[in-house]
């Protein structure tokens, strides 16, 4: 069965047709950095319209790239939350319209098990039971998935994501946006030990994260030491970097020790990024735990994930109404 999903939840208009629930047949992704770039994060009224200027077309390339027409697909999965109210509404109701006109099932998928389903999208997929690290520049959680579809929510974030941190970083060091991928860059020059940026610790010893200690530190140090050299600058992103970077290796590693599972998956915005990626993999290795870290480009928001997530709750007998409505607080667990 072929299934098209849509994805329009936060700053990415993408639409992808997935066939057997896992084959890839297309997958269009179309970016509005640029729109954002200048206010140096996501504005929600800009980032609702153009997701009603592009969406259409959006949808028509997933299927010319699939070759499949409308009435080839068997199912519509839709992102219904959480995400940006005004941005959801116009995925929403698109696939709303064509589960009408073109009589077939229609899902809600939530955005972070989209997220969690990236993993299923390459070979081998993860087994069950898994820990799930979704870290994006909306979310940092931590989610125990026991069984198909079921969800416990172990530890998130108290204040920024970690993507959201990133962002942030890159807009005090004067660096552009989206943050993730210049950080990243830019770090490569820098010495990941020169500066000690605090490691954030809950005093309740519970398994969540905070970002926003790391943040307020490069803030004070980019007031009190600038103008900063190109030199400086590195130094600074490849320290916050390192220990955003161990935060989340750490906190996950425990989590998976205390949880007793032996799969961790990766996935969101921030997974792309180089550092992460191999740093879990090295401390996973030391426990024997396998790590499923979806391609960068299954990471950041795309709809394929949203189709592989909608085709598994088809499956299981999930169907959405017609006056399914997006949810911008949809919680996972
Ligand atoms: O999952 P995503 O595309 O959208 C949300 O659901 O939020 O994640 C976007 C976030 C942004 O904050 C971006 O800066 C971050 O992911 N990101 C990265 C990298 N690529 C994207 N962060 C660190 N390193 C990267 N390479
Ligand atoms: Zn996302």
């Amino acid at each position: 069965m072929n299934v098209l999903g849509i994805e329009s939840s936060c700053d990415e208009t993408a639409a992808a047709v997935l066939a057997d629930g896992c084959r890839i047949l297309s997958s269009v992704v179309a970016s509005q950095d640029l729109v954002h770039a200048p206010y140096g994060g996501v504005v929600p009224e800009l980032a609702s319209r153009r997701h009603v200027e592009v969406i259409v077309p959006v949808v028509e390339s997933a299927l010319a790239d699939a070759g499949v027409k409308l009435g080839d697909l068997g199912a519509i999965a839709v992102t219904q939350g959480p995400g940006l109210v005004g941005s959801l509404l116009v995925g929403c109701s698109l696939a709303k319209s064509l589960a009408y006109v073109m009589r077939v099932p229609l899902v809600g998928v939530n955005h972070l098990e989209g997220h969690i389903f990236a993993a299923f999208l390459e070979p081998p997929p993860p087994e069950y039971p898994f820990l799930a690290l979704v870290v994006s520049g909306g979310h940092t959680a931590l989610y125990h998935a026991p069984a198909p579809l079921t969800y416990t929510l172990v530890g998130r974030t108290r204040d920024d994501a970690a993507g959201e941190a990133f962002d942030k970083v890159a807009k005090l060091l004067g660096l552009g946006y989206p943050g993730g991928p210049i950080i990243e860059r830019t770090a490569r020059h820098g010495d990941p030990g020169a500066i000690a940026f605090p490691l954030a610790q809950m005093t309740d010893q519970a398994p969540d994260f905070s970002f926003s200690g790391i943040k307020t530190a490069v803030s004070l140090r980019v007031n009190r030491h600038g103008p900063l050299s190109p030199g400086a600058v590195a130094d600074i992103a490849a320290s916050f970097q390192a220990t955003v970077v161990k935060m989340l290796v750490r906190k996950t590693m425990k989590a998976a020790s205390r949880l007793g599972v032996k799969r961790v998956v990766l996935t969101g915005g921030v997974a792309a990024n180089q550092a992460l990626r191999g740093a879990l993999a090295a401390e996973a290795a030391l426990h024997r735990i396998t790590v499923h870290v979806p391609s960068p480009r299954l990471c950041t928001d795309n709809a394929a994930m949203i189709a592989a997530a909608g085709a598994a709750r088809i499956a299981a007998g999930q169907r959405a109404p017609l006056t399914m409505n997006a949810l911008p607080d949809l919680a996972l667990a």
